[in-house]
């Protein structure tokens, strides 16, 4: 059974499960209306406006053999989305959600340990109908479109914990690498204090992305790497 807890504000979904894990029933899934201080990948904050956008986490035990969690959840927003709405959303490796070249939401994985249990946190920011950004956010944009946020966040969860009892991951490799856009568009990464720019050839089969550098394939890994393109 899913335990779902709703806030109308608060800082952060994901701070609000790693804070209070310890006795909060499995799996978990924690809404609000709005977050104050919405966390994003590599310390960024994520802009989460009341009512405008969707932001949830989503706190369960993953099974051992389930270790392409953020490729699945991405997947599992996509499939969502285009449930509710129709529209196709793509992705930017690693797990941000891309609709017509800007980014509409953001997927934050992380993982620690509780009374020595490992515990997995999925946190789901998509802006729906956010229409001003704050100016260092140039390239966020909005689905355009209101959703029933309730179903949104609990399908996904229902969808996500699927996956986790029977992980499929060629199935879920192949959705991750359809709607992946990036590939063949030339990217710059820096790696050991240099920057590199290459052309994103596609991903390996532990969503890794390949890129190629002038012949030289490099094959960076989601924790160590953030990806601009040109
Ligand atoms: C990113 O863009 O790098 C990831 C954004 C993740 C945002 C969601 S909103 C719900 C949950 N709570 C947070 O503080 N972050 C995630």
């Amino acid at each position: 059974m899913l335990n779902v807890i709703h806030f109308d504000e608060i800082t952060s979904t994901n701070d609000y499960v790693r804070e209070n894990a310890s006795f909060l029933t499995l799996p978990c899934l924690v809404t609000a209306k709005q977050q104050t201080k919405g966390r994003g990948r590599e310390g960024k904050s994520f802009y989460s406006p009341k009512d405008t956008g969707v932001y949830f986490t989503l706190l369960f035990r993953a099974s051992e053999n389930f270790d392409f969690i953020t490729p699945a959840a991405a997947v599992c927003v996509c499939r969502e989305i285009k449930k509710l709405t129709g529209i196709e959303t793509q992705i930017k490796w690693v797990n941000d959600i891309f609709l017509e070249g800007k980014k509409i939401g953001g997927i934050l994985g992380e993982r620690f340990s509780v009374k020595g249990e490992s515990l997995t946190a999925v946190g789901i920011g998509i802006n729906l109908t956010t229409k001003e950004f704050p100016e260092d956010l140039p390239l966020a944009s909005s689905l355009g479109k209101e959703v029933d946020k309730n179903q949104l966040s609990l399908s996904f969860a229902n969808s996500l914990l699927e996956i986790n009892k029977r992980p499929n991951r060629e199935e879920i490799f192949t959705e991750y690498s359809n709607r992946l856009f990036i590939v063949g568009k030339t990217v710059s990464f820096a790696l050991n204090g240099k920057i590199f720019r290459g052309k994103a050839v596609g991903i390996n089969e532990d969503f890794n992305l390949l890129v190629d550098c002038e012949g030289e394939i490099f094959t960076l890994s989601s924790g160590e790497i953030s990806i601009r393109t040109e």
